[in-house]
């Protein structure tokens, strides 16, 4: 294939007639052409949308769920910008300064300072699109606090921001007339043989079954995190990670790996809703946390910022209460804003209220909650460039929390959002600059009739291994094993856990015809799960300290000396690391970083 049009291509922007679904064992494809490919409809892929369209770039937007469903929702509690309309000292330079000491100074500098900076013009930007926020008695966007910002910074739309931003974002693309695709689940990555540039994935429509081949001249990454390798958690369905997947197997390299988040309030039953969202800004709004020996507990870890430390601090600190059999009737331990009132928690935690009545029954105004840590944000993932948010494959772009280098060993509350918002844009911007400048790649048809064997190969297996118990028995090895605390002897048995179900996935069968075949997505979305588990063990065993989300039961100190990144990358095949020193910043940024507690 060369880097015309091939005849037979269905042009893009032509009705999309529904098809039934295809044979099992049909190879042929359609092909899809644009200039940029988006692959994630969530924050980052949306506001990559606007952007690399505005620039005159024919973008495409293929998402594998429903366009609106997206982890993004789970950041509830508000976008961080340091706009100053509570307290006026707030500046993006102390915004700079508490994400890079929270962070526990793993993030890159420079990505950090382009972030604080423009967190501000993305707020007010998102505000001129239509989104509605909350306002100060002045009018102005109010803000709140939250754990470890030095200032109320907050931009909120009650306990719904995610959400928000997401319609607001959805309805500049939808009005822009951006083609997208949803129910599309791409497998791989491909790169033009000649340059190594990224030039196509290959995709399933998951509505039918047919195999879809994606033709771009550059590809933006923004899949989101892979929450779901593990049993309690708050992401989607759909964040398993296989962006990072892909673009691993394509030979980009990953970044911090270990580093997870655990965010420290989530539902802990009914068991249906174990893991599900209790959002940082009850907290925010004065919530408190105790034990079951009615101690507020936090006075013993953080005196000084108690329910508002770092969202690493407070998770440890439930956890150790939870060890030390104080933990609540439920297993969690308590949390309370009923002293709030009514009126207040009704305005300000409107879902916090719905939730907790129609899921467990109880009504938050009146009663405690019991929450527990549960697993929402990987702070690693794709390394990208700061300025463009280039990977390491020439063309291959990435944003959100697919990509690393902002969060450090932990993400700051709210810093997602704007996180989002400010790297989808300039992805957005640079892939559609590169793309007006190169000639569509080409894509090794070898390469392709390579990946549909793979991807075909779960209908021909003869093995019986079912995707669905793997994916549940990866999820509690993870749990059991790489959690908030871990050491040596935990690791190495996640991973040789990890290795038998690689074994067994070796058997995994798809049955049924094409279309709306889950057995068949999943046995395809465990391969990658698998992968990124790997990596996560292993940077966590390499790392041997604590730092951030990242402790270590037999390394309990922070280390000068792990003042590095850990990259993770495919060589020949093998799956390798080594470290990279955090890049030290210039002096005037320098002097900008508050002294750790
Ligand atoms: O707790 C929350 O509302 C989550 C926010 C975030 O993860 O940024």
């Amino acid at each position: 294939m060369n880097g015309s049009m091939a005849s037979g291509v269905l042009d893009l922007w032509a009705p999309q007639q529904e098809k039934e679904s295809v044979e099992v064992n049909d190879r042929s494809y359609d092909e899809r052409v644009c200039d940029v490919l988006i692959i994630g409809a969530g924050g980052a892929g949306l506001r990559a949308a606007i952007e690399s369209h505005d620039r005159g770039a024919k973008t495409l937007v293929v998402c594998k769920s429903l366009l609106g469903k997206a982890h993004t929702v789970m950041a509830e509690g508000g976008i961080a910008a340091a706009l100053g309309n509570v307290d006026p000292k707030d500046s993006w330079e102390v915004h700079f300064s508490d994400t890079i000491v929270e962070g526990q100074h793993l993030s890159n500098w420079r990505i950090v300072e382009i972030f604080a900076k423009e967190a501000i013009e993305r707020v007010y930007e998102l505000e001129r699109y239509g989104a509605v926020f909350d306002r100060t008695p002045a009018g102005k966007i109010s803000q709140r606090p939250f754990g470890a910002h030095t200032y109320r910074r907050l931009c909120n739309i009650g306990d719904r921001t995610g959400l928000e931003l997401i319609r607001t974002l959805q309805d500049q693309v939808v009005a822009r007339g951006v083609p997208f695709m949803d129910e599309v689940m791409t497998t791989c990555l491909f790169r033009d043989p000649k340059t190594g540039r990224a030039a196509g994935a290959l995709g399933i429509d998951i509505k039918t079954g047919k195999l879809l081949l994606f033709r771009a001249r550059a590809i933006i990454i923004a899949t989101g995190g892979s929450g779901r390798v593990y049993q309690v958690t708050s992401n989607s369905y759909e964040s398993t990670g296989d962006g990072i997947g892909m673009a691993y197997r394509a030979g980009a390299e990953l970044m911090d790996m270990e580093m997870i988040q655990f965010h420290p309030t989530g539902m802990i039953y009914p068991p249906g809703v174990r893991g599900m969202l209790v959002t940082e800004a009850v907290r925010g709004e004065g919530g408190i946390l105790t034990n079951s020996e009615g101690e507020r507990f936090m006075s013993k870890y953080d005196p000084k910022r108690m329910e508002l430390s770092a969202r690493d601090v407070v998770a440890r600190s439930i956890y150790t209460e939870i060890m030390a059999g104080r933990g609540s009737k439920g297993g969690g331990v308590y949390l309370d804003i009923s002293h709030k009132g009514a009126d207040h928690i009704k305005k300000k935690l409107p879902s916090m209220y719905d939730q907790f009545l129609a899921f467990a029954d109880i009504d938050i105004t009146k009663d405690k909650m019991e929450v527990a840590p549960t697993v929402h944000y990987q702070m690693g993932g794709i390394r990208v460039d700061p300025e463009t948010a280039e990977s390491s494959v020439k063309g291959l772009y990435a944003a959100g929390e697919v990509a690393s280098g902002l969060h450090g060993a932990n993400r700051l509350g709210g810093n997602s959002l704007s996180d989002i918002l400010v790297f989808g844009k300039r992805a957005g911007d640079a892939a559609a600059k590169s793309a007006t400048a190169v000639d569509l790649p080409s894509v090794d048809s070898k390469e392709v009739e390579k990946e549909i064997s793979r991807v075909l190969s779960p209908f021909s297996s003869t093995g019986s291994a079912n995707p669905f118990h793997i994916k549940e028995e990866i999820a509690s090895n993870m749990w059991a094993h790489v959690g908030i605390v871990r050491n040596a002897v935990d690791l190495e048995a996640g991973l040789v856990e990890i290795e038998r179900l690689r074994k067994d996935a070796k058997g995994l069968k798809a049955v049924g015809p094409r279309a709306y075949n889950q057995s068949w997505t999943d046995s395809l979305q465990v391969l990658d799960m698998l992968l990124i588990c790997e990596a996560m063990i292993r940077s966590a065993l390499e790392r041997k300290e604590s730092r951030g989300a990242h402790t270590r039961s037999d390394f309990p100190a922070k280390d000068p000396k792990w003042l590095v990144n850990i990259i993770t990358v495919q060589e020949d095949g093998k799956m390798v690391r080594r470290t990279v020193p955090v890049s030290t910043p210039p002096q005037e940024l320098q002097r900008l970083i508050k002294e750790d507690d």
